[in-house]
């Protein structure tokens, strides 16, 4: 608030000075109040620091990741391992999300939409996937959302449409998530669908038998789920309780407060 009163005063008396008025008359008990509210006790929510869901306590984020994360998006964004996705794609989609959250979702690759967005589970799948976050009560910017495959597999001939990636493209992409599971630290990793999990652990899935069930992945505990875009598709009870009773055990994991009514869903 005082910041854009500020700007606003800073804006009002330049246009002044474009018209040549070299002074202005100002009511000392103004100043006075102004002058209070620039003062730290009173300088409003700007440098309250986020309180952390998983935590409740103020968010730290000081290890200075940034820099690595910054380093790796450079790396990733002049990537031409598979020629053929370098050719074809119109944004590289890094991941999107808290750097510094303990809770990392990992899909297969970027769809069309998340193509055309630069940005992760932005389609019908997503929306699906926010959804699930929110009724955990996070949100999309207090976790980490991202995928085996940077680039979208491409479909030559067809503009529409999405492929499930090649084991060889995820062979070559999987140390850029290797690289931000080191440098993101998550406590828990969720996957979604058979070919997320396929790509992590390089090896086939079962995933109707495998989820549901902590698995590690170099020390880190991973999650399996049914993939959103499987959930909307299958569109049955029993399954959206599976994926919640999977969610369920996440939260239990990092401690997160569970309520009556969120350990009912899908009942
Ligand atoms: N499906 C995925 O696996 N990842 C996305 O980013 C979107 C859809």
């Amino acid at each position: 608030m005082f910041a854009q009163l500020l700007s606003a005063t800073i804006e009002h008396l330049e246009e002044l000075k474009t018209k040549g008025v070299r002074r202005v008359t100002v009511n000392p008990d103004n100043l006075q109040s102004l002058m209070q509210e620039s003062t730290p006790q009173s300088s409003g929510i700007e440098h309250k620091p986020q309180m952390s869901p998983f935590t409740g306590k103020p968010q730290q984020k000081t290890d200075g990741r940034e820099a690595a994360i910054e380093h790796l998006k450079t790396e990733i964004g002049q990537c031409a391992k598979c020629p053929h996705l370098a050719a074809s794609r119109k944004n590289i989609v890094f991941g999107i999300g808290d750097i510094y959250s303990p809770l990392m979702f990992v899909g297969e690759a970027p769809g069309n939409d998340e193509d055309r967005a630069g940005e992760p589970f932005v389609g019908r799948a997503g929306t699906l996937l926010t959804k699930i976050i929110e009724t955990m009560g996070l949100s999309r910017d207090k976790v980490f959302i991202g995928n085996i495959l940077k680039c979208r597999p491409d479909t030559p001939g067809v503009e529409f449409g999405n492929r499930k990636p090649t084991a060889d493209e995820m062979k070559q992409c999987l140390p850029f998530l290797l690289r931000q599971i080191e440098i993101i630290k998550p406590r828990v990793i969720v996957t979604l669908g058979a070919t997320a999990m396929e790509g992590l652990f390089q090896r086939k899935v079962a995933i109707t038998k495998e989820r549901g069930h902590f698995l590690e992945f170099n020390g880190t505990p991973v999650m399996p789920t049914f993939h959103p875009a499987y959930v909307l598709r299958n569109n049955s009870i029993q399954t959206k309780r599976m994926v919640w009773e999977d969610m369920l055990m996440v939260m239990e994991r990092l401690k997160l407060p569970i309520s009556q009514k969120q350990r009912s869903f899908f009942t």
